[in-house]
């Protein structure tokens, strides 16, 4: 099944609010990665895989950013992220189609979505080369990846495929795309769970 037409499938039944829960103490932690020289200046956000917005609406409230954007392939996620605030903007679009996407942002965060990706080193690449500013930063979180063993069940027990990579290749992606400053950590292990992968780097 296509990942998008699984979350169309949440906003349906609301599962979709349970994100928003579930992703915010990784999504705070990607934030302190943002560096002052954004914050304090006028910038703009994008949300790579927006879901329902509720980051989107997050940065819509902070007072120097311009211009908060959400896209996202699926249609009901992003029907209801335009229901909920007429502030901010909402693009619906295939990811894996991003290649003719160019408007640039400083600020890009992605958080749960680049594993549903066909190639994500191509689309890594494709944010440093032409949706970043110079200076821009670009900041992932993943909670599938190898070395996070209790995830690997997860494409067999929800039928949709999943881009399955280690931390170090993660990492590659990242600096093979041009990205400086690459940092990567886990964030939240606990038991047999080994947490969400960030990810950042910033563009030159
Ligand atoms: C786990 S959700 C995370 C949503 C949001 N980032 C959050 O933290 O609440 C993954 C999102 O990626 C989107 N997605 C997956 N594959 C996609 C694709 N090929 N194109 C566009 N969106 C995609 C889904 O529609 C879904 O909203």
């Amino acid at each position: 099944m296509k990942a998008t037409k699984l979350f169309n499938s949440w906003v349906e039944n609301g599962k979709d609010e349970g994100m928003e829960k579930n992703h915010s103490a990784s999504v705070n932690e990607m934030i302190k990665l943002v560096p002052n020289y954004i914050l304090n200046n006028s910038f703009s956000f994008l949300d790579f895989g927006c879901g329902n917005g509720w980051l989107v609406r997050k940065f819509t409230n902070y007072d120097n950013c311009i211009k908060s954007t959400g896209i996202d392939g699926a249609s009901n996620m992003i029907k209801k992220a335009i229901s909920n605030d007429n502030e901010s903007k909402y693009i619906q679009f295939d990811l894996d189609n991003i290649y003719s996407f160019n408007q640039k942002f400083d600020l890009i965060m992605s958080m749960e979505v680049m594993y549903y990706l066909k190639n994500p080193a191509l689309v890594i690449n494709h944010i440093n080369k032409n949706m970043l500013n110079p200076g821009g930063v670009f900041i992932m979180g993943i909670d599938f990846y190898e070395e996070n063993k209790s995830s690997l069940s997860w494409p067999s027990k929800l039928d949709v495929e999943m881009f399955c990579a280690n931390k170090n290749k993660w990492k590659d992606y990242l600096s093979l795309a041009g990205f400086d400053k690459v940092r990567i950590f886990q964030f939240g292990k606990k038991n047999d769970w080994a947490g969400t992968l960030v990810l950042s780097g910033v563009k030159i």
